[in-house]
């Protein structure tokens, strides 16, 4: 072991000497910056939308001390970090993605009052400019002081520091599992109950979340098209699924915060394999290529959408059977989302689709009944994840809430979900065909409650079959 003092790379220059320690280095390091302006570049109406979230929450738990956090990018290897994502419940309370940044709503006779608690970026004048490389202005760039993001959200904004003169008074708070770390310093409780009102008032979404989701769900649109455009070159060239994920990170970091979830590329026998992340595949030519892919707007509002295209442009006839089950099945479960419905019917009627038809392909050793009762289920085999999700935020929004609230729930307007039947073939299920091994197909689509009935965000993608392959030969015909 090199002991403690010893310079080395890559930090020797800011570890030996210490550069706080030269005189002569402070001085001159502190003075002659220009002020350079650093409002938070928020999305237009996020503030507002926060405190009116502040408010239904504090109504929803009177009396309580409520603490949630941002959070901090989790260690990836030794002193590196993986890219820093604020918590989701942080951000729909505040609109504030700070590293480490604390939310408290403290109780008041009508209510809460709320303040946000920041790390102060180091300005010149401070050791931490040249020397703290999370909130350093010289290692991060010029960012938002306090009074900025006070003005800027309308609210109360202190130092972290303020917080802990008073983390006596946070004894016994209802904190959010993005404050366990301060829950346990400072004896508060990690609250399943503010968890699961937080679920619970998440899980309809507002005007101005709902045109979140629209701004991610068209830009996760074009996405599928730029990569469906790169599908002839990762043949041709031998790029791989790799390079159709690259393509889609790529845009989606360009036109929002990044990619919502991994994104999956999944080509022929990969296609099956629900989570199929790793993308170290060739694209095979007469393929079917399932693409599950979706854009994280800048207020971190995510889209969720997949879709199966034939990479020749034409499905096999095999591919094309199995797309159009898949299809009916889409549809049926589309056909249930309104308001008043019970939120599980849409499963119950996909799922009834695809047991009736793997039963007629003779795929299951029971009948249709047998199978899609409590004791059956044997055509989960081919499909064996749920077949839709809350979305917002989260990909999989709202999971903490309780389960009456999620599954026992009646749909209502301003619900937004996603609908995702699929049928997983995996290329060495010995109960199937030859033919239909290695044929994964799903189709993903968001899908917003409506006062009338339901309206399907993603609905510039295709459905059916014949129109994905038009769809899919319309890409390569905008390269050339
Ligand atoms: N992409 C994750 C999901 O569809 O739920
Ligand atoms: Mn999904
Ligand atoms: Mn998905």
């Amino acid at each position: 072991m090199t002991a403690p003092d010893t310079p080395r790379p890559p930090y020797a220059g800011t570890r030996y000497p210490r550069l706080a320690q030269v005189p002569a280095f402070t001085e001159f390091v502190s003075r002659d910056w220009a002020d350079v302006p650093t409002r938070p570049q928020l999305p237009a109406g996020a503030p507002a939308a926060a405190s009116d979230h502040r408010d239904r929450l504090s109504a929803a738990l009177p009396g309580r001390v409520i603490v949630a956090a941002a959070g901090h990018a989790p260690v990836r290897n030794d002193d590196a970090h993986y890219g820093f994502r604020a918590d989701s419940g942080f951000v729909w309370l505040t609109a504030c993605q700070v590293e480490g940044a604390v939310v408290v709503l403290w109780p008041t006779a009508g209510g809460h009052d709320a303040v946000l608690y920041l790390p102060p970026p180091f300005r010149p004048g401070d050791a931490g400019f040249f020397s703290d490389a999370n909130h350093g202005e010289l290692w991060v760039g010029p960012s938002a002081g306090l009074p900025e993001w006070s003005d800027a959200l309308d609210m109360t904004v202190e130092p972290l520091a303020a917080l802990d003169r008073r983390h006596g008074e946070l004894r016994g708070a209802a904190a959010a599992r993005s404050a366990a770390a301060l829950a346990a310093e400072v004896g508060a409780e990690v609250s399943v109950e503010l968890e699961r009102a937080l679920a619970r008032l998440r899980m309809v979404k507002d005007a101005w979340e709902i045109g979140q989701l629209r701004e991610a769900v068209d830009a996760t649109v074009a996405g599928f098209g730029a990569v469906v455009a790169e599908v002839p070159r990762a043949i041709a060239d031998g790029l791989g699924e790799r390079w159709l994920q690259g393509t889609f990170d790529r845009h989606a970091r360009t036109f929002g915060n990044g990619p919502g979830y991994s994104t999956i590329v999944g080509s022929g026998a990969h296609a099956p394999i629900l989570h199929w992340v790793r993308c170290d595949g060739e694209v095979v030519p007469d393929a079917a290529l399932l693409l599950d892919m979706g854009v994280e707007a800048r207020s971190l509002y995510t889209a969720d959408v997949t879709r199966t295209v034939p990479a020749s442009g034409t499905f096999s006839q095999t591919q094309r059977a199995v797309h159009d089950l898949v299809e009916k099945a889409h549809r049926a479960g589309l056909d249930r989302i309104r308001p008043g419905v019970a939120y599980l019917d849409f499963h119950f009627a996909a799922m009834e689709v695809v047991a009736q038809g793997l039963h007629d392909w003779g795929l299951l050793p029971v009948s249709v009944d047998e199978a899609l009762s409590p004791e059956g289920q044997q055509h989960r085999r081919y499909l064996a994840c749920g077949i839709g999700h809350h979305l917002g935020l989260d990909v999989h929004d709202c999971s903490q809430a309780h389960y009456e609230d999620y599954m026992g729930a009646a749909l209502e307007p301003g619900v937004v979900m996603t609908v995702e039947p699929g049928l997983y073939f995996h290329a060495h299920d010995l109960t199937l065909p030859p033919e239909l091994r290695g044929i994964g197909v799903r189709l993903e689509d968001d899908v917003l409650v409506t006062d009338a009935g339901s309206e399907v965000l993603s609905a510039a993608l295709p459905i059916s079959a014949a129109e994905v392959e038009a769809w899919t030969r319309a890409q390569w015909a905008d390269e050339r």
